[in-house]
């Protein structure tokens, strides 16, 4: 999303500015072209030579300065920027913005800026509670500017309370919803992620390599395209995903099944990303099962655990649904399958025996079959990425579902 994005960051002066040396670094990783305003104020706690290095580009910090050999001056900036980001944003920034004056380059940025701008405020808990700051704020988001939450937690100044700058993550998610076309507006998608697990007795469990990236990455996409979203996830060690999601924990394989019986009716579309375990410990052995010191081996009697995907194969009406297939040998074979046994609209099919994507990686190569046998290879990419090709999958099946019964009439 951020790729080739032209980025305006403009730094005031709080102490939390040293921490936006890290967002412009992340910004970079993901590909945006960054260019770093500062104000005479940021300078007292950070240096211009800094962001220079990380970004690139050089730092504008001189009121109406126009670098030799560069053509950028406040009006081309703003005609260039794709998005500013204003971090941190001190109530003096605020206030001078929501009352009109431009007397450095920043603040003279902004008044010809037409793209979106996004505050980032930091400061102390009094200050940002001031009736002040909060109509300065208000008369802001009235004309369209935007603004994150602060953080509560220790403050700088020795206090704690509300004012803390939001992680760098939480920035560059918002930065990212930003620019990200609200195309699944309308729809509840229910997705699962995640491991589970059987318990053999309480101390040991079955289980499986899945870490949830792959479906915590479509909650979080999805999300971001405006969709409801409803996330059902095995215990996993990474962090629930940002904003506005429903978020249910679950361990075995039947506790997923009854959250997906509670919560699909009200989907539209439902994505099982989970690895299932497919087996479950037949006896339950309150007790940890003791080592026989004269015996070489044990055995372990299992019985089957419901199929969450075939039991929604059956029930689902008119509802999107997508399977995933995790294969080591004839992918595409046992995922068409799947298909086509769990009446499924598509599947997502990956080798998880290939190195480097599938359980616990970051990325991802796989196949979407829809249900007329069509397969789209897609090659390795982030599992965002997989999981925005995932949504336009999703997207292409619900358009041909509508012609085809257009077409009916
Ligand atoms: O979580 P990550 O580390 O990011 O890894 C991602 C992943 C490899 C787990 C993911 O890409 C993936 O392949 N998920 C499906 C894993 C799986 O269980 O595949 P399967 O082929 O065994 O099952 C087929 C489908 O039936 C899946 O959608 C599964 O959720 C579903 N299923 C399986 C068994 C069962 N009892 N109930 C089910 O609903």
């Amino acid at each position: 999303m951020l790729k080739n994005k032209e980025i305006v960051v403009g730094i005031t002066g709080g102490i939390a500015a040293y921490k936006t040396a890290e967002l412009v670094r992340a910004f970079t990783r993901k590909g945006a072209n960054v260019h770093v305003v500062m104000t005479k104020n940021a300078m007292e706690f950070v240096t211009p030579l800094t962001f220079q290095t990380l970004s690139g580009n050089p730092v504008i910090h001189n009121s109406f300065e126009l670098f030799t050999g560069s053509k950028i001056g406040h009006i081309a900036l703003a005609d260039v920027a794709d998005q500013v980001v204003i971090v941190p944003a001190t109530a003096n920034i605020i206030g001078k913005i929501a009352n009109g004056i431009a007397d450095d380059f920043l603040t003279t940025m902004i008044m010809a800026i037409t793209v979106p701008v996004l505050f980032v405020p930091s400061m102390n808990t009094k200050m940002w509670e001031s009736t002040i700051v909060q109509r300065n704020i208000e008369k802001l988001k009235d004309n369209g500017y935007q603004f994150m939450e602060p953080g509560s937690g220790d403050l700088a100044c020795g206090t704690s309370g509300k004012g803390r700058l939001p992680t760098i993550e939480e920035i560059v998610e918002r930065m990212e919803d930003i620019f990200t076309e609200k195309d699944l507006m309308n729809e509840r998608i229910l997705v699962t992620a995640g491991p589970t697990m059987e318990f053999v007795d309480p101390v040991r469990c079955i289980t499986n390599r899945s870490s949830g990236k792959m479906g915590y990455a479509i909650a979080k996409i999805a999300k971001r395209r405006g969709a409801e979203v409803t996330l059902i996830t095995g215990k996993t060690y990474i962090e629930s995903p940002h904003g506005d999601i429903q978020v249910i924990e679950v361990t075995t394989a039947v506790e997923m099944r009854d959250a997906v019986i509670d919560h699909y009716r009200r989907s539209t579309i439902i994505i099982k990303a989970a690895a299932v375990a497919d087996f479950k410990c037949k006896a339950e052995n309150c007790q940890k099962i003791k080592k026989q010191c004269n015996v070489d081996s044990m055995t372990l009697e299992l019985e089957k655990n419901p199929d969450i995907l075939e039991e929604l194969g059956r029930i689902k009406e008119n509802r999107i649904l997508v399977g995933f297939a995790a294969e080591t040998d004839n992918v595409l074979e046992h995922a068409v399958d799947k298909l086509k046994r769990k009446n499924l609209d598509l599947i997502v099919a990956n080798n998880v025996a290939q190195e480097g994507i599938g359980f616990g990686s970051d990325n991802n190569e796989v196949s979407i079959i829809d249900k007329t046998g069509g397969v789209r290879h897609v090659p390795r990419l982030s599992k965002d990425e997989i999981a925005h090709v995932i949504l336009d999958a999703v997207k292409k099946a619900m358009k041909k579902r509508k012609k085809k019964e257009e077409d009916w009439y």
